[in-house]
């Protein structure tokens, strides 16, 4: 399965995902990973991995002039899993329309609690005592569309948003390449807001 990895910045769910594949966990190839803003940090990682990557610069573009740039990039690359990993923008629908029930998101938060930004902090402002991250198809919305997987997260009480974030972010990366291999392995099965996760099929 091809995947194509939208980022914004640090790129590190993006490495949890090449790491798994390079460990043998997940049975998928990056074919492209697409920053919208150029010196994201993730873009130096795949260039040092020797991962395709390019800058698609989204400034002073709209939402639809900058998703048709994006889709003709990765049909190029002939992407078929889109893996949304800290890229922070909505997407249009033609976007949508163009990977249908193939575009993944992952949100540091329990969906529906916490969408949005600063879904860690605030998990923490409103006193929450679990916490955790959520793999989702994407919609036309803002991190809506059926979940696929969710990891919980203790709040502890001496947590700062730091503390949260990081423990999130080790759950973040185990989740986010559970997924997308039940998805190489046609386990997920959307039924309307739901998604059913078939039995591992005997060997
Ligand atoms: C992660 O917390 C992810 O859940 C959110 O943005 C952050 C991206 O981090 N959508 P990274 O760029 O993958 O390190």
């Amino acid at each position: 399965m091809r995947l194509g990895i939208l980022i914004s910045g640090r790129g590190s769910n993006f490495e949890a995902i090449a790491n798994s594949i390079s460990r043998g966990k997940l049975d998928a190839e990056i074919a492209i990973v697409i920053s919208n803003r150029p010196g994201a940090k993730g873009l130096e990682i795949a260039t040092a991995r020797g991962i395709p990557a390019k800058c698609i610069p989204s400034r002073g573009l709209d939402r639809e002039e900058y998703d048709k740039l994006l889709i003709e990039e990765l049909k190029a690359n002939e992407v078929e899993l889109v893996c949304l990993a800290g890229f922070m923008r909505l997407l249009s629908a033609n976007f949508i329309k163009a990977f249908p029930n193939r575009v993944l998101n992952i949100h540091p938060s329990l969906l529906p609690a916490f969408p949005g930004l600063d879904g860690q902090k605030q998990a923490l402002d409103y006193g929450v005592k679990i916490a955790g991250c959520t793999v989702h198809f994407v919609d036309e919305f803002l991190d809506s569309g059926p979940i696929v997987l969710q990891s919980a997260v203790p709040v502890l009480d001496d947590d700062d948003v730091d503390s949260l974030s990081a423990r999130i972010l080790a759950q973040e990366h185990a989740t986010y390449s559970q997924a997308i291999q039940l998805i190489a392995e046609e386990r997920v099965v959307i039924e309307g807001r739901k998604v059913r996760i078939l039995p591992e099929r005997a060997a």
